[in-house]
């Protein structure tokens, strides 16, 4: 399709008369059907809801597609609607504006829908298996219609991907407003999303699904690259970097699929045991998984090469990670770091294979005898557990990486309980993401050049880490090492081949950090060097955006982890300090009813009005969340917060008095 016609299709938003009856794209992924949950009533009540779009003239044509759709798929997607025009992150001026504020946003939320990356394009799912952008295709038709003709005086309102519509405001005023899944506390089961959802009236909007930040799979590599080279550090054996030194876990899926990539970054030898040979084929066909084994003993042999030549490298083990585990005990292989990234946050359905048993072989049985299967997986992680506290006797750094492995371990009866009832194994927030990076203001900071031109992206990694390499020389000696990592990440970026879609780059940064380089990006915007404007934005995984007590707050322990001020706060400080868009989601990695999060995008255009902007709002991003965290006594966040205070007297923020814990327990 031709641009003036992709721009009249954009305009037209849901158009007057049926476009012809469209069947789903057999050559994309799908989402599963989901939960037949609604009665009689609430089915009618739910095509009711849906016909609210379309005028009457077309309720008995559709009423009977949408109904087919409820009975066949348990939501009505509205497949029929879905644009004839490929949806992608276009270059800023190909989207029809009034405001480039909006454009930018029509960007982002393209990128997220693009068939290239999102999960299940159709449905309008980016990742997770249920992070939506929008519940059907009448949102995105009428959301992207108002994005286009509304002004910089103008606010969209977002409730779950229904746009309510335009409301005037102002030009410092987010130009977009976001809600996923916010709902009275009380109704927030698994069973109430599903029934609010089927009804159109909920969504899940994940994290960077529902927010428009989703930028493919280089925010989890860059992640998972910090966390193993931290996690490296923690061993403390004296020698320097991660050669030579082997990182064992398991999973190449959706996720876990960065373990392989971000060991070789970090300089690692990385051994991922992988049992679905599909999973296997994609990541090494992707380049993302250098070697492929299905004989242990080869495999161990290459490993025992690869330690000697301190080789960067990733070996997959076609197999089960129990197998894998149980044969470096029985041969007393030295493992330095350990971990695991199975899908136990679903271990009935799939998250986990049991060991014994073929992939084909678990398959049947899940499906056929789910309790006999319950009882395999319970025996298999009791074994994979007896294997790891064997190696971790022996030195190696084993951590839990939010995948419920230690929950599901211990609900199944293996030996990871301490006589507290705590785990005998930290979670990577409690002993890395949240003392080395999230305390000190480090988070998943990102930008994407909005000319979709790869160009415009080498000048910005190359701004950005003039600008640390400037911090650097300066900084102190609790930070230098996160400054360090993030350089050496930022210089070889282009060279790791991680763009997929919009053109963008993530980079861990504090608050100094992160602000430095958007001034930099919005001079050299003001100056032509950058063409075209770039967005600011962030993963929700950060400092102060999401209160998760089991991920992101997991290391604040003042018994606050189960609030969400912190994240309520922060969306409204970001709206009212000049976000072009915020976002504020229940639900996203742990689950709906376990995590409030949030995020916000902002447009760098060059001008004067964005430098205020970026100074106050990304001022307020990091430290609401540091000042949080000093207050729960984290000690890296009591020095991060005394710092920012030193170079902003404006800021003044309460400081905890810490009681002696002989004095307390004189009384309990
Ligand atoms: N990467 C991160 O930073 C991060 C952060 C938080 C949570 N997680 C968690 O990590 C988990 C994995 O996420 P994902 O998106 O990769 O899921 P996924 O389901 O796509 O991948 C998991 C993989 O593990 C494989 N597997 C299952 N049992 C196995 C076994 N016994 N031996 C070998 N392989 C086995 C599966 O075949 C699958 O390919 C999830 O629970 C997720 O919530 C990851």
């Amino acid at each position: 399709m031709g641009m003036e016609d992709f721009k009249h299709a954009v305009l037209e938003g849901i158009p007057e008369e049926l476009p012809a009856r469209k069947e789903r794209d057999p050559e994309v992924s799908h989402a599963p059907v989901r939960k037949d949950i609604l009665n009689q009533k609430e089915k009618r009540l739910a095509l009711k809801n849906a016909l609210r779009y379309f005028d009457p003239r077309h309720h008995e044509v559709l009423a009977d597609e949408f109904a087919q759709e409820l009975g066949k798929y348990g939501r009505i997607y509205m497949y029929r609607f879905r644009p004839d025009y490929q949806i992608s992150a276009r270059s800023i001026d190909d989207f029809p504006h009034q405001s480039k504020q909006a454009a930018a946003i029509m960007l982002m939320l393209s990128n997220n829908l693009d068939y290239a990356i999102a999960q299940h394009p159709n449905e309008l799912i980016t990742y997770g298996g249920n992070g939506a952008v929008f519940q059907n295709w009448a949102q995105y038709r009428l959301a992207m219609k108002y994005l286009a003709e509304m002004t910089d005086e103008q606010t969209l309102v977002l409730y779950s991907g229904h746009p309510m519509g335009l409301f005037p405001s102002h030009k410092d005023a987010p130009r977009v407003v976001v809600t996923n899944g916010m709902v009275i506390p009380n109704y927030s089961s698994q069973d109430d999303y599903e029934k609010y959802n089927a009804l159109g009236v909920s969504q899940y909007g994940q994290m960077t699904a529902g927010s428009f930040m989703y930028i493919g799979p280089q925010g989890i590599v860059h992640g998972t690259t910090i966390t193993v080279l931290n996690a490296g550090r923690r061993l403390q054996d004296g020698s320097d970097g991660l050669g030579g030194k082997i990182f064992v876990t398991s999973g190449l899926g959706g996720m876990s699929g960065a373990q392989a990539k971000a060991a070789v970054i970090a300089g690692a030898v990385g051994v991922v045991a992988e049992v679905n040979p599909d999973a296997v084929h994609k990541r090494h066909s992707q380049g993302w998984v250098d070697e492929v084994y299905t004989d242990l003993d080869e495999l161990l042999n290459r490993i025992e090469e690869a330690r000697k030549k301190k080789e960067a490298v990733s070996l997959a083990y076609q197999g089960n990670i129990v197998d894998l585990w149980e044969k470096f005990v029985e041969e007393g292989t030295k493992i330095e770091l350990g971990s695991d990234q199975t899908s136990l946050h679903n271990p009935w359905a799939g998250g986990y294979y049991p060991a014994g048993l073929s992939f084909e072989e678990a398959n049947e049985m899940m499906a056929h005898d789910p309790e006999a299967f319950k009882k395999k997986v319970q025996e298999s992680l009791i074994r994979q557990v007896n294997a790891i506290n064997i190696m971790s006797k022996k030195g190696m750094y084993f951590w839990d990486y939010g995948n419920a492995f230690l929950l599901e371990a211990g609900r199944a009866g293996a030996d990871v309980m301490k006589e507290d009832g705590t785990f005998i194994y930290p979670s990577y927030v409690e002993d890395i993401m949240g003392p080395l990076c999230f305390d000190y203001g480090f988070g998943p900071f990102r930008w994407v050049c909005t000319s979709s031109d790869p160009k415009d992206l080498r000048l910005t990694d190359k701004i950005a880490g003039d600008v640390l390499e400037e911090m650097a020389k300066t900084a102190p000696p609790e930070i230098r090492q996160q400054m360090e990592d993030n350089l050496r990440w930022i210089r070889a970026a282009e060279e790791n081949k991680l763009v997929v879609g919009s053109q963008a780059r993530i980079l861990y940064a504090d608050c100094e950090g992160r602000t430095r380089i958007a001034e930099a990006f919005n001079k050299a915007i003001k100056e032509g060097r950058i063409t075209a404007p770039v967005v600011l934005g962030r993963d929700h995984h950060d400092v102060s955006g999401t209160d998760s007590p089991f991920r992101e707050t997991a290391n604040i322990y003042d018994g606050s982890s189960f609030t969400a001020d912190m994240a309520i706060q922060n969306v409204i400080g970001d709206a009212f300090r000049g976000a072009t868009w915020v976002s504020i989601h229940n639900g996203g990695g742990v689950g709906w009813g376990e995590v409030i999060n949030g995020g916000f995008g902002m447009l760098l255009d060059g001008s004067e009005d964005a430098d205020r902007r970026l100074k106050m709002m990304l001022h307020w991003d990091v430290n609401n969340g540091i000042a949080r965290r000093s207050w729960a006594r984290n000690e890296e966040a009591i020095f991060a917060i005394k710092r920012a205070m030193e170079a902003e007297p404006r800021l003044k923020i309460t400081l905890p008095n810490v009681a002696e814990d002989d004095l307390l327990e004189r009384y309990f």
